[in-house]
């Protein structure tokens, strides 16, 4: 016991350190830490090692290649920092142990999931009678929406998918946005459907879907809209859409990863306006809402559909619709739902608002002040996520491994429109407006670089 203290307070003790370092450690390793990771090269030991020993290896080769995602300069994939209230709470459930399966494995993780479930619904403000899995990601409860979304359309055919199974299933289609995420096509891939099942919807000037030429829908066709672009934040119009796709019949699913928590602060909540008519939505909480990873809710208008879908009572493991086993994909699983709960309870309504316009001004000055600086902006910034590019796509690219380069700002690169670009993602609660001023001098200083050697070649 003595042992197994000591080294619980060591990994304490070591975690408080790198936290404490995350203000001012670089942000991308640099090249000794990543040839560092060689000491992990070693061949699998006959005999145990002691723990100590490991975790000492753990920290010394491996916090130096991480990348710092948890601190206030990382500006790459729409991911937030951790928050401390959700990444304590976190650290509490791993020295539970529990598997949240049921209220039978796990009485508190119930309790609080369904709370937490509540409250998602009312931040979101999405139908309060709605199922809410919370699963790993936004891949994950994607897969498990659009499984609900196919056995319920299948349903209302008079198809019995769990009896039946799919062959010979009446032939369902699936809409989706030309710019839709990839892993909506890696759900519906796995799911079953094929390229020629999918029909890609056109998008207008700004990538969001556009109404006129929204392939025909009717009630066999699951439609998949997004609530945020991964390059630009921008949302499909969903009053248009869904009104069409709901008078077809047909069921509308958001992909929501980052942008559904617009609708939490009253400055952007227009962004999302017509969504709650959509019958489920994905979104994360290891993004905006700065819990730590594996965090992600999958949200569904119909409680039994999902329920149904997602069912995996056994005899000896028998749970209600609410339990999260039946909700999502996994029947052992964490308690993911309490770093959610520990997270919103810290920040209160006020505290979530207060994040997503925080990060949303931000994202509007380093558009304006790199504008001003003659960099080129992509898109229009009306979320948290600006498109920036330099006078040519090798500049471009010259200046993003140069920012990586530094160790001082992390952000990663993308083809827009076919001309190449770099994303910047304001989301980590950690990110000061001193954070953003550092970031627009790095890239100005970094431009002028770039232009005084094309000027000397
Ligand atoms: C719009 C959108 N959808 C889905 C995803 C995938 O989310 P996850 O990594 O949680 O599966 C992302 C990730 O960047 C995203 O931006």
């Amino acid at each position: 016991m003595q042992d197994e203290l000591e080294l619980m307070a060591d990994a304490d003790a070591r975690a408080a350190r790198y936290i404490g370092s995350v203000q001012t450690r670089r942000v991308f390793p640099d090249q000794e830490a990543l040839d560092g990771l060689g000491r992990f090269s070693e061949d699998l030991p006959k005999e145990g090692r002691p723990p100590a020993e490991g975790l000492a290896l753990l920290d010394d080769a491996g916090s130096p290649a991480t990348v710092t995602s948890n601190g206030p300069r990382y500006f790459g994939f729409v991911v937030g920092a951790a928050l401390p209230a959700a990444a304590a709470a976190d650290r509490l459930i791993g020295a539970w142990d529990q598997g949240a399966t049921l209220a039978m494995t796990s009485p508190v993780s119930a309790k609080v999931e369904e709370v937490a479930a509540q409250w998602i619904l009312e931040i979101l403000d999405l139908p309060r009678e709605s199922a809410v899995g919370f699963g790993t990601s936004a891949t994950a409860c994607g897969i498990t929406c659009l499984a609900a979304a196919r056995r319920s359309l299948l349903k209302k055919h008079g198809w019995n998918l769990d009896e039946d199974g799919l062959i010979g299933a009446p032939a369902l289609k699936v809409v989706v946005s030309e710019k839709i995420h990839i892993v909506v096509l890696k759900a519906l891939r796995i799911l079953g459907f094929g390229k020629k099942d999918i029909l890609l919807a056109p998008v207008d000037a700004f990538g969001r879907v556009d109404p006129a030429r929204l392939p025909v829908v009717d009630d066999k066709t699951i439609v998949c809209l997004q609530a945020g672009e991964v390059n630009t934040g921008e949302f499909d119009p969903f009053p248009e859409i869904i009104s069409t796709a709901k008078a077809a019949g047909a069921w509308v699913h958001v992909d929501g990863a980052f942008g559904l928590w617009a609708r939490a602060s009253a400055p952007s909540r227009h962004l999302t306006e017509g969504i709650e008519l959509a019958d489920s939505w994905t979104t994360d909480g290891h993004k905006w809402l700065n819990t730590p990873y594996d965090s992600a809710m999958a949200i569904c208008r119909d409680a039994d559909a999902l329920a149904e879908a997602m069912n995996s009572d056994a005899i000896y493991a028998s749970g209600s619709k609410k339990a999260q086993k039946n909700l999502t994909l996994e029947f052992s699983r964490r308690a993911r739902g309490i770093p959610v709960w520990a997270a919103l309870r810290a920040l209160g309504r006020t505290g979530v608002a207060e994040l997503v316009e925080r990060h949303i001004a931000q994202a509007k000055r380093l558009a304006t002040e790199l504008e001003a600086a003659g960099f080129e902006i992509l898109n229009r910034v009306a979320l948290n996520q600006v498109l920036v590019r330099a006078s040519s796509d090798q500049t471009t690219n010259w200046i993003r491994s140069e920012v990586e380069r530094s160790g001082e700002a992390w952000f990663g690169g993308t083809i827009w429109n076919g001309r190449a670009a770099f994303r910047l993602s304001v989301s980590s609660w950690r990110t000061t407006d001193d954070d953003i001023g550092r970031l627009i001098a790095l890239l100005i200083r970094l431009q002028g670089q770039a232009r005084r050697e094309e000027v000397s070649q």
